[in-house]
């Protein structure tokens, strides 16, 4: 929960809208990511992913995937569901305490969260302006005293704000053939009831279907700690890792896909021994911070800028109360450093939550040292979202025209393997039968299922400055000297450098430099 305690640097007061707004016009033109139902208006926070945002986003998940389970003998993966059982949620404290803190300005009726609204000094006099007349925007200047919260509105500057509300941020839903309306009225038939009281009828009523749409992954792998353990017969350190879909009804949606109600995370619950019985020189601070270089690492292994991320630690203050540790990696994003993933020391808090509330033994039997022990938990915690939008903002370039040209490129230099597209295939013309080798060598990629795309639409240059905006990092071209002596361009995307290579070997060249 690392995402709702952080504190941000001040945010830049720069580029964000011009580079933000660059790189949501080429998601939409290159089929990146569109906006949610966008022939009905469009709806706020929600997004597809087209086919390349969709290439692209399960290309990370697959990184991850492979890094983090296939690549490791102690890491196992699972698939939950994403509803689960409401007492999930009541241990886990999600129930009583994942709420933001809602605030609304009396001025212009801004709502948002208190702890991201610009901060005042409690008692200044502040000057701000007020839209009047909405007709013809009519603003007037007023003043007033900032109060107790220490904050003022972010769109009008007003320091007039509401009391702080919690709301809950879980999705609320029931399971089974119950329609909530009925319930309702039948729980209210007869009753005069206000306030707190007719609150608590409603919420009863409700309360008998009540399920969840999951905030987190994370919990369906302590419900399934023993399931996992025994099944699989792990012994700590090990970890189980998920991907999937969570659902926060966000206060705040914001940056594009950065923060938004439906998004994807990739998680792994990392159980190591207790101090007691840990093997000497690995107890749980080394893990915390093992898994906080491993996982600053995989971002730039995969190509973000090393002066891009850096690994923060959270003050004393931030800290969960049964937390030991936590760092987050972030990202300069446009508007400034911002959470990438968090890496917590969750103590022994949910394994022991679950066991008190479940009545069910969530603890590991150590054979050699005897002993019975509930493992301490470090967690990783990632978006798959929002590490596709670093790695597309990372990859972002705008290179001027080369000397004694006036046509400069936008390139995505995303990694080979992130890549959506990994090679396209193009006739020089259409003709002189060079669309039939270009479709033969496709054939020849698709036979091997790597992603290839067939362009013989506009001069070879506009083609190629397609293939830069998608990102694909290699782009084979038939051309004359190809009939006589069966070669073929590779041009690299990055370099553009051209070299030529044998029609035969273009597979095995490209999956070469793919691996
Ligand atoms: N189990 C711990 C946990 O969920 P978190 O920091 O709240 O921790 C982990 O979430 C990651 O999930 C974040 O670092 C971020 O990448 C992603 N995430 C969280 N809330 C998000 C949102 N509203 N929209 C997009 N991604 C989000």
């Amino acid at each position: 929960m690392s995402e709702n305690k952080q504190k941000k640097d001040k945010p830049k007061a720069s580029a964000e809208p011009e580079i933000m707004e660059k790189i949501v016009s080429l998601c939409k033109q290159r089929g990146f990511v569109f906006q949610s139902s966008e022939i009905y208006g469009g709806l706020k926070s929600c997004y597809d992913y087209g086919p390349l945002g969709a290439e692209l986003k399960r290309n990370v998940k697959a990184e991850w995937w492979r890094t983090m389970v296939h690549g490791r003998e102690d890491v196992v993966g699972i698939d939950a569901s994403i509803i689960m059982h409401p007492n999930v949620w009541r241990a886990s404290g999600h129930l009583a305490g994942f709420t933001d803190p809602m605030v609304d300005c009396k001025d212009c009726k801004e709502r948002g969260r208190a702890d991201k609204w610009p901060k005042a000094d409690v008692g200044s006099e502040v000057e701000y302006k007020v839209i009047v007349d909405h007709q013809s925007g009519k603003k007037e200047t007023r003043k007033g005293k900032v109060g107790a919260l220490g904050i003022v509105c972010p769109n009008c500057g007003s320091p007039n704000t509401s009391d702080i509300r919690r709301f809950n941020m879980m999705f609320r839903t029931s399971l089974g053939s119950v329609d909530n309306i009925e319930s309702i009225a039948k729980a209210l038939e007869g009753k005069n009831l206000q306030g707190d009281e007719l609150k608590k009828v409603i919420a009863d009523a409700i309360g008998e279907t009540a399920v969840y749409l999951r905030p987190e992954t994370a919990q369906a792998m302590f419900t399934n700690f023993i399931n996992v353990q025994t099944s699989m017969r792990m012994k700590p350190p090990f970890g189980i890792a998920q991907q999937g879909k969570s659902f926060r009804n966000e206060i705040t949606v914001e940056h594009f896909t950065f923060r938004s109600c439906e998004f994807e995370q990739m998680e792994m619950e990392y159980f190591v021994p207790p101090p007691q019985y840990a093997e000497e020189g690995k107890d749980d601070m080394y893990w915390y911070n093992y898994w906080c270089t491993e996982r600053l690492k995989w971002y730039s292994d995969l190509g973000i800028r090393k002066e891009k991320l850096r690994l923060r630690a959270h003050e004393a203050s931030e800290l969960a109360h049964y937390a030991k540790a936590c760092s987050d990696v972030e990202y300069d994003y446009p508007w400034g450093w911002g959470e990438l993933e968090g890496i917590a020391h969750r103590s022994d808090y949910d394994l022991k939550a679950h066991e008190k509330a479940s009545g069910k033994r969530l603890t590991f039997f150590d054979s050699q040292k005897n002993a019975h022990y509930h493992p301490f938990v470090i967690e990783p915690a990632a978006g798959a979202d929002r590490t596709a939008l670093a790695f597309l903002l990372d990859a972002y370039t705008e290179e001027p025209p080369p000397p004694g040209t006036n046509e400069g490129r936008t390139v995505l230099k995303l990694h080979p393997r992130l890549a959506p597209i990994k090679v396209a295939v193009f006739p020089l013309v259409k003709k002189e039968g060079m669309p039939e080798v270009a479709r033969k060598i496709i054939d020849e990629f698709v036979k091997n299922q790597i992603n290839a795309f067939y362009d013989e639409k506009d001069a070879i240059g506009r083609r190629y400055r397609r293939q830069d905006e998608c990102g694909t990092p290699y782009c084979i071209t038939v051309d004359g000297q190809t009939a006589q002596d069966g070669s073929v361009t590779i041009r690299e995307r990055d370099s553009m450098n051209q070299e030529r290579i044998q029609v035969a070997d273009a597979v095995a060249v490209v999956k070469k430099r793919l691996a």
